[in-house]
């Protein structure tokens, strides 16, 4: 017999050998049963070694390659085949309950057999929103990029964390370089940066750097020795300003909103005033944070006038353009981000526009004094050893606060290799004329109108069903029209015929917001767009 497990409920079952084991073994009352059982010892694990699993993989390479074989042919069909077909569903609803009993969630004590374990992924798979699809509308981020995906298969099975150049050669050269270039094309020829978890994580990083800056001595007495400070953003900025705020012991009440204009970008003027009043109120200002490609609106903040307030009043300017960022690669549109190359900071997101997949958050830096490992380092002698046999400065990982690190660099780096700049340069192009394709058709439609003219590649607009047609001067006239987006996203996922995002913002009511952002779009899937929009609110 072979060993297999030791509970309170079962005893082992031990090969003849072991018996001896067993008589020498200590008995103790288990506490679920109350009953006298034998506690094993170092001498049963030991045995343990030595059996053989049951429906595991391990030591036999072949089963494991025959399951991955097939599980990435699972993938093939079912996401990338399937899941980027217009033809096929976007997603297949169900209500939580039931999806529960589909998957059959519960872990168990037995293992499952492969067959079993691929009908899982195919479930998996299956009841999984296809954001690579041309109509997932939802999110600023879609589609799929052939390279990008290659390298994060390679990064998932190569499975090493980005700290040292021991354990990560490759990808530490890699992600300098891929750095640099992001750089370059905010303008600065030198710098520092790292890959973040998201566009968030960079937020907030930005926000401990100017502290840090400011108050080096915050890195030991952390919040006892500081003053009140102050951070300016705008009212369209992303809610991770606010959160990064909270999260790092500002608090909420440190983030000054400035007014923004009625298209939603940063005015200076208000920038200027909001810093006199925290500064009257007591407060010390230190940074203010511009969006580049607001969330709902795409719309982008005037850097070179922030950046005359910022050098006025001597702080930081960071610049959120983890959604815009991607606009420097098009030589045509990348005017809307002038000035950025005066900024000491900006998060850039190749995730969202350049579809480099999740996740893939640059937090770039014009500092050339190691501010970043200064501000985070905390020297682990166990992993950042000073006396290895290469130059230490290749271990990046200090200068961030994590410990292990995924590999974001290799999925931009191979698609960047893949496409060229040019390639990527025609994909933010591409968008932009997609988006404007888009609102001229909107705009000879009866029933849609549009929040306003878009800049960038989100376009806001209300679906106006047939019962509200010309009916503007009703007094309930908004209220109604703030229900129809959520019924019309209703039915869409229900139907699994497509996904787009809606809100209510400020003082409007409920409207869509189309992120043009798949680089597999093409002219049919904004037809299909407000047709099927036509279509889901012809009733209402
Ligand atoms: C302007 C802006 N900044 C930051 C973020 C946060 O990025 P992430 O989702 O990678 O944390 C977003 C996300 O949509 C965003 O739109």
């Amino acid at each position: 017999m072979r060993v297999i497990s030791w509970s309170c409920e079962c005893c082992l079952y031990l090969t003849p050998s072991a018996v001896l084991v067993l008589t020498l073994s200590k008995l103790v009352v288990c506490p679920a049963s109350g009953s006298l059982e034998r506690r094993p010892e170092w001498k049963d694990f030991i045995l343990m070694a030595d059996s053989k699993p049951l429906f595991s993989l391990d030591g036999d390479p072949v089963a494991a390659e025959a399951l991955l074989r097939d599980v990435f042919g699972i993938v093939v069909d079912e996401v990338i085949r399937k899941g980027t077909s217009a033809s096929e569903k976007v997603c297949e609803w169900k209500e939580p309950e039931e999806l529960k009993r589909l998957l059959d969630l519960e872990l168990r004590s037995q293992g499952e057999a492969p067959e079993q374990i691929l009908a899982r992924c195919r479930a998996v798979i299956r009841y999984s929103v296809k954001t690579c699809h041309p109509h997932f509308f939802n999110q600023l981020f879609s589609g799929l990029d052939p390279h990008s995906l290659a390298g994060r298969v390679i990064t998932e099975s190569l499975n090493t964390s980005q700290y040292t150049y021991e354990i990560a050669p490759v990808f530490v050269l890699m992600e300098e370089e891929v750095l640099k270039k992001l750089r370059a094309l905010v303008g600065w020829s030198s710098g520092d940066g790292v890959f973040c978890p998201g566009g968030s994580i960079s937020n907030m990083y930005a926000m401990n750097l100017a502290r840090y800056q400011r108050y080096p001595d915050c890195k030991q007495r952390g919040l006892r020795g500081l003053p009140p400070l102050a951070l300016f953003t705008s009212k369209e900025c992303h809610y991770s300003i606010k959160k990064g705020a909270a999260f790092l012991g500002l608090g909420t009440d440190s983030v000054w909103i400035v007014k923004t204009d009625e298209r939603g970008k940063m005015m200076p003027e208000d920038l200027e005033r909001q810093i006199s009043l925290a500064e009257a109120e007591g407060s010390v200002p230190f940074l203010v944070s511009a969006t580049s490609g607001t969330t709902v609106l795409g719309a982008f903040d005037p850097l070179e006038a922030i950046a005359d307030v910022c050098q006025r009043h001597g702080l930081w300017l960071h610049v959120d353009a983890a959604w815009g960022g991607s606009v420097l690669l098009s030589q045509t549109h990348r005017h809307l981000l002038d000035g950025i190359q005066r900024a000491d900071s900006v998060a850039w997101n190749p995730h969202k526009l350049l579809a480099a997949g999740l996740q893939c958050s640059a937090l770039l830096l014009r500092d050339t004094s190691n501010l970043l490992r200064r501000c985070h380092g905390s020297q682990a002698s166990y992993l950042f050893q000073q006396d290895k046999f290469y130059d230490v400065a290749l271990d990046t990982g200090d200068k961030v606060v994590q410990c292990g690190r995924r590999v974001d660099c290799l999925k931009l780096w191979l698609m960047w290799k893949a496409q060229g700049g040019q390639g990527l340069e025609r994909r933010v192009d591409r968008a932009f004329a997609l988006a404007w394709y888009l609102v001229e058709e909107l705009k000879k439609r009866e029933g849609f109108e549009l929040v306003i003219e878009p800049e960038f590649v989100n376009v806001c607009f209300w679906f106006v069903p047939p019962s509200l047609r010309g009916k503007q001067e009703n007094p309930d006239y908004s209220e109604r029209l703030a229900k129809v987006a959520p019924v019309l996203k209703e039915r869409m996922v229900k139907e699994g015929s497509m996904m787009i995002g809606y809100q209510p913002h400020g003082t409007r009511g409920n409207f869509f917001r189309m992120v043009v952002a798949n680089p597999a779009l093409t002219r049919a899937d904004m037809d299909f767009l407000l047709n099927e929009l036509e279509r889901l609110g012809q009733d209402l």
